[in-house]
C-alpha cells in the first residue's frame, strides 16, 4: 500500500484528524486540499510548492470556529494550573489555535513548550538596548525547538495510523523525532550527513531507538533521498516540509505574546537553516493578528551563517524572488543547509514584518556563543547567530535602544559540547577566521587548567583568572 493510500484509508476509518476545521493551502498556487490528500513529500501536485495549514472557519468574523480573544486568554491562563498532560504542554495549551486533531487527549506529548524568556542583562548593557530577551527553546524536553513541532506532527502520524516515521536531519530533528516516535510506539528512521552532526544529537537518536543511517551526502542530499523513499513506502515524513510541524512550531509566538501580556516585542531574531522555524513564528504572529489577540506583528529577522547563506544571497542578488542553492559549510552544523525547503515562507515572514536577513562569520558566531554562555544561559552554535546578528543590526542602526528585542535560542548548549570545548581551548577557529578578533576571543576563553591538589595552587589559579 502506498503512503498516500495508507493515509487515505486510515483517514476514512477513523481519522483522529480534524478534517472539517482545517485544510492545506499551497503557498505557490493557492490550491486547497484536505490534509489526507497531500502527497507523501508534502509538495503541491499542481505546482510543487509547500502547503500551509489553514482554518477556513476563522476567516468569518464571529464564525463558529473563530476563537474569541478574551475568552481564549482566560482559558490559557487557567490551563497553567491544570494537571492534564495536554494542558501542561506549551503546545496543546494553545489547542484552539491549532485545531488539527479530533481528540487532543491522543496527542503525543512530552510536556514541551512553556520555555523560559530570560532577560539578557549583559548583552543588553553592552549593546545599549533596554529590553533584550532570550526565548530559550533549548529548554524543551530533547533540548531544542523541534519538540514543539514534533508533538504536533507525530500526533498526526499516529492519528493517521502510520507505523513508521522518518526525517533527514542535521541532528535536532532526529533527536526530537526519535523521542516522540518512541512515546507514540512508532518506528523511526533517521538520515543524517556522515560526520556532520554533533555527538549529543546523534546519541539522542540512538538512545531513543531510531534506525540511524549516516549517509555520504549533506543534509540537502538526505532530504532529497528521503522524499523518494516516502513515495515508495508507507513512511510518514517529519521534516518541516510537513505543514503540521509548523503548527507546533508557531506556538512559541503565542508564548511570547502571552509573556508580554498580549502586546508583542518590536523585534524577533531567528536563526535560519531549512527556514521552517522563522516561517512558523511568522505564521503564529500573523494568525494572532488576524484573530485579534494582538495588534501588530514584530519585525522578524533571519540570520544565517556566512558559509550557509542561500537566503541572504537570495535577498542580495534576486530580491528574494528566487533562491539558488549553495554548498553549505559552517561549524554551526545545525544550520549547515544549502537548499532550504521553506525559503518562500520565510521570505513572506521577513517581508510582511519589515525584518532583515543577514549572515555572520564563524568568529562572530563563536564570540556570540561564548557571550551567551557568560550570561549563564548557554546555547548551541546555531542559536548564537541571533546575538551575532543583533550586534550587526544594532551597529547598522536598524535596531534602536528603545526597542524590545527577543532572540530565539533554538538549542541547548550541551547539544554540541565539542564546539564549546574547542572554543575555550583555542582550537575552534583557524587563524584567518579569528584575525582581528583575537583580544575579544581571549577575554572570553575559560580553558580548564591543570592544577596541583593544594589550596595554594587552586587559589593562585583563581587569582590568575580574575578579570
Ligand atoms: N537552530 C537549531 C539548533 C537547529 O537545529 C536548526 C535546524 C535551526 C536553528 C534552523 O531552523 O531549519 O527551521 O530554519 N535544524 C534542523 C535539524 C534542520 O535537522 O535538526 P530551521
Amino acid at each position: 500500500m502506498s503512503a498516500r493510500q495508507k493515509r487515505s484509508s486510515a483517514a476514512n476509518l477513523s481519522s483522529g484528524m480534524n478534517e472539517i476545521l482545517h485544510q492545506l493551502c499551497c503557498i505557490g498556487c493557492g490550491a486547497r486540499i484536505p490534509g489526507a490528500a497531500a502527497r507523501s513529500d508534502f509538495r503541491c501536485t499542481v505546482c510543487g510548492e509547500l502547503y500551509d495549514v489553514e482554518y477556513p472557519g476563522w476567516s468569518q468574523r464571529g464564525g463558529q470556529d473563530r476563537p474569541n480573544p478574551g475568552g481564549l486568554k482566560w482559558v490559557l491562563r487557567e490551563r497553567r494550573s491544570s494537571t492534564e498532560a495536554v494542558d501542561q504542554s506549551g503546545v496543546w495549551r494553545f489547542r484552539e489555535l491549532l485545531p488539527i486533531l479530533d481528540n487532543f487527549g491522543n496527542a503525543v506529548t512530552l510536556r514541551e513548550g512553556n520555555t523560559p524568556l530570560y532577560h539578557m542583562t549583559r548583552a543588553a548593557r553592552a549593546l545599549k538596548i533596554d529590553q533584550l530577551f532570550a526565548k530559550h527553546q533549548g529548554m524543551n524536553p530533547t533540548g531544542s525547538f523541534k519538540d514543539t513541532g514534533m508533538t504536533a506532527a507525530m500526533s498526526v502520524a499516529k492519528a493517521w495510523g502510520f507505523e513508521c516515521v522518518a526525517c533527514a536531519s542535521t541532528g535536532n530533528t532526529s533527536a526530537a523525532m526519535a523521542a516522540y516516535a518512541a512515546r507514540a510506539g512508532l518506528r523511526s528512521l533517521v538520515l543524517i550527513p556522515e560526520g556532520k552532526i554533533a555527538w549529543g544529537k546523534l546519541s539522542q537518536a540512538m538512545d531513543f531507538g531510531a534506525v540511524t543511517c549516516q549517509l555520504k551526502t549533506d543534509f540537502d542530499g538526505c532530504l532529497r533521498l528521503l522524499s523518494q523513499i516516502v513515495n515508495e513506502a508507507p513512511i510518514y515524513l517529519l521534516n518541516s516540509v510537513n505543514p503540521y510541524r509548523l503548527e507546533g512550531q508557531k506556538t512559541p509566538a503565542f508564548e511570547i505574546a502571552e509573556a508580554f501580556d498580549w502586546s508583542v516585542p518590536d523585534h524577533l531574531i531567528v536563526p535560519g537553516g531549512n527556514l521552517g522555524n522563522s516561517s512558523a513564528l511568522g505564521k503564529g504572529f500573523r494568525e494572532m493578528l488576524e484573530l485579534g489577540l494582538v495588534t501588530k506583528m514584530p519585525k522578524i529577522s533571519v540570520i544565517q551563517a556566512a558559509g550557509a547563506n542561500p537566503l541572504v544571497r537570495s535577498f542580495r542578488e534576486h530580491q528574494a524572488a528566487s533562491l539558488e542553492p549553495v554548498v553549505a559549510d559552517t561549524r554551526a552544523t545545525a544550520i549547515r543547509i544549502g537548499n532550504p525547503a521553506s525559503w518562500r515562507k520565510a521570505v513572506r515572514a521577513i517581508q510582511e514584518t519589515g525584518g532583515w536577513c543577514l549572515d555572520v562569520t564563524e568568529a562572530e558566531i563563536a564570540i556570540a556563543k561564548a557571550e551567551i554562555g557568560a550570561e549563564g544561559l548557554g546555547c548551541e552554535p546555531a542559536s548564537a547567530v541571533t546575538l551575532a546578528g543583533l550586534k550587526k543590526l544594532r551597529a547598522e542602526g536598524k535596531i534602536t535602544s528603545g526597542e524590545t528585542v527577543v532572540l530565539i535560542l533554538t538549542g541547548h548548549s550541551l547539544k554540541d559540547a565539542d564546539y564549546t570545548i574547542d572554543f575555550h581551548r583555542g582550537t575552534l577557529l583557524k587563524e584567518e577566521e579569528a584575525a582581528g578578533r583575537e583580544a575579544e576571543i581571549a577575554a572570553l576563553r575559560r580553558d580548564a587548567v591543570a592544577v596541583e591538589a593544594t589550596p595554594d595552587a587552586v587559589l593562585a589559579a583563581l587569582k590568575g583568572s580574575a578579570r
